[in-house]
């Protein structure tokens, strides 16, 4: 299935826009930063060539987990952070959303929340989805009081689930159906 190239989404705090050849090295860094991505080791970022090709042809792969929108802060334009979505189940119609701000310094400031709204409320609006998921490691505070605050409902916990710090961690599995987007979004200014 060929999907549409992504537009860009206009937030009041930031701006979601698909990445550029000129982002590539970024989201490369932030890629395989140990400090980001230790929850996700096992997916580590492949070699620099596979890493910019499934960049390229994440609009195509609606399971790949390459960054499909980078993060620009308003009014300036830098770059600070990165989110995508990917198909979860080979069966079930699940859509998780993922979201780091790349910046730790840009974080706590709202940047996130808004990002996973323009993000949530694009897919909504582009595709014939009735729900979209998250899932979050039970000891990530900020992912999931993010979510909780955009509306989405705990639905679950897999116990055991991700490998990280030398220890299994149990992951929350969250969700938020369009009726319920649709009810609960807030504001586009955040009220
Ligand atoms: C998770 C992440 C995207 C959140 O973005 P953010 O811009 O920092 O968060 P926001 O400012 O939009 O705040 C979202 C919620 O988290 C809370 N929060 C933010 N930072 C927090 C912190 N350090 N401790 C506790 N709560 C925090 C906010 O208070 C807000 O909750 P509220 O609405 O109930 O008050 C960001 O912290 C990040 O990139 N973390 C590293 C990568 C990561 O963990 N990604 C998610 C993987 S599931």
């Amino acid at each position: 299935m060929t999907e549409a190239t992504p537009p860009t989404l206009e937030g009041r705090l930031v701006r979601l826009r698909p990445p550029r050849p000129e982002d590539h090295a970024l989201l490369f860094e932030w890629s395989n930063d140990p400090d980001l991505v230790a929850p996700f080791a096992r997916f580590a970022a492949p070699p620099w060539e596979e890493f910019v090709a499934e960049l390229e042809r994440a609009p195509e792969e609606p399971s790949s987990l390459a960054a499909r929108f980078v993060v620009e802060r308003r009014p300036g334009g830098e770059t600070i952070g990165m989110v995508g979505y990917y198909s979860a189940h080979p069966v079930l119609t699940l859509v998780d959303v993922w979201y780091v701000l790349g910046r730790p310094s840009e974080r706590g400031k709202g940047y996130g929340r808004e990002s996973v709204r323009l993000l949530v409320d694009n897919l909504f609006a582009a595709k014939a989805l009735e729900r979209v998921g998250a899932t979050c490691d039970v000891d990530n505070i900020p992912s999931s009081r993010l979510l909780a605050s955009l509306g989405f409902r705990p639905e679950g916990r897999f116990r055991s689930a991700l490998y990280h710090h030398a220890r299994w961690h149990d992951v929350l599995v969250y969700g938020i159906t369009r009726s319920e987007w649709r009810s609960a979004l807030p504001a586009p200014d955040g009220s």
